[in-house]
């Protein structure tokens, strides 16, 4: 089998839809993409006040927002294909590299780690095909980004476990939390107790990143500034134009007290609320922009 392969030889049938990252952040529709997208075409259709954007009011997951359920099942659907990916990055992890202390090698201990993840994000799958079927939504309803995957494609492991457990499934994370809070407001339990298991292994997927970024690279200072330097573009990216913030009327809420569980400190906690908070105000900027006539 091949070693480091390439996100164009990831198996799929004809379902699913690929869409770059390029596409995904050129998108001119408010944060969020579709999910966004959603409430706003709604709120536009039922002649709401302003022009129909979601910026400046609450965006916040709630079943009175107009086109609520659509855009738990975009959502969801992000899940689920993250799931797959998540799978795969930590399948290749386990192969990728030869058992070992120099910086090319993992310790046999990291691959136990990422197997144990295998076992957990294959059972998110089969939850997440299920819970998708639940919500009306069929495979390939909506697109598939890679980045989760390509992210876990870096030659360096510990920029794996950044990059991917602590930046992606640390989202993850926050995306579950909200969800959770979703079906539980919205009376269907089958969405709440899906949510909250995964979230309960999101959060140990999330530790383990944090855990080995710390002792693989406790006598190397140069490589754990990297490592956290490609987490934190990680993170503004998938901020996705003030998608995910600390605000009350965010899409979804930084779940603080799930991420000081998985290793986090109050400091990066607080960091990547600004970074989102940045991420929104140049969003809305440049929707404005669009708005006004002049380029994105
Ligand atoms: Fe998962
Ligand atoms: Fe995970």
């Amino acid at each position: 089998v091949k070693r480091h392969l390439a996100v164009a030889d990831l198996a799929r049938d004809a379902r699913f839809v690929r869409v770059s990252l390029e596409e995904r952040f050129n998108d001119p529709r408010p944060a969020g993409g579709r999910v966004g997208a959603y409430g706003a075409d709604k709120a536009k259709e039922e002649g709401a006040p302003g022009n129909g954007r979601a910026t400046g009011a609450s965006r916040r997951l709630s079943p009175e927002r107009p086109g609520a359920p659509d855009a738990a099942r975009a959502l969801m659907h992000g899940i689920f294909v993250g799931e797959i990916q998540a799978l795969e990055g930590a399948g290749r992890t386990c192969y990728d590299f030869d058992t070992g202390a120099s910086r090319d090698e993992v310790p046999y201990a990291l691959k136990l780690d990422m197997a144990r993840q295998c076992w957990d994000e294959a059972r998110h799958c089969e939850i997440s095909v299920k819970l998708t079927e639940w919500m009306g939504t069929e495979l390939g309803e909506f697109a598939e980004g890679t980045f989760l995957f390509e992210a876990a494609c870096n030659p360096d492991p510990v920029l794996r476990l950044t990059g991917v457990n602590r930046a992606l499934e640390g989202l993850a994370i926050d995306v579950f939390n909200t969800m959770r809070e979703f079906g539980d407001v919205a009376g269907d339990p089958v969405l709440e107790f899906c949510e909250d298991w995964m979230l309960a292994d999101e959060v140990t997927h999330v530790k383990m990143g944090s855990d080995w970024l710390r002792r693989l690279t406790a006598d190397d200072p140069e490589r754990r500034a990297r490592a956290l330097e490609f987490q934190s573009v990680v993170d503004k990216l998938f901020s996705g134009g003030g998608f995910r913030g600390d605000e009350e009327s965010s899409p979804v809420r930084l779940a603080r007290r799930f991420r000081q569980l998985a290793g986090f400190t109050d400091d990066e906690i607080d960091h990547i609320g600004e970074v989102s908070r940045l991420a929104r105000v140049e969003a809305e900027q440049r929707q404005a922009r669009v708005a006004a006539g002049g380029a994105g």
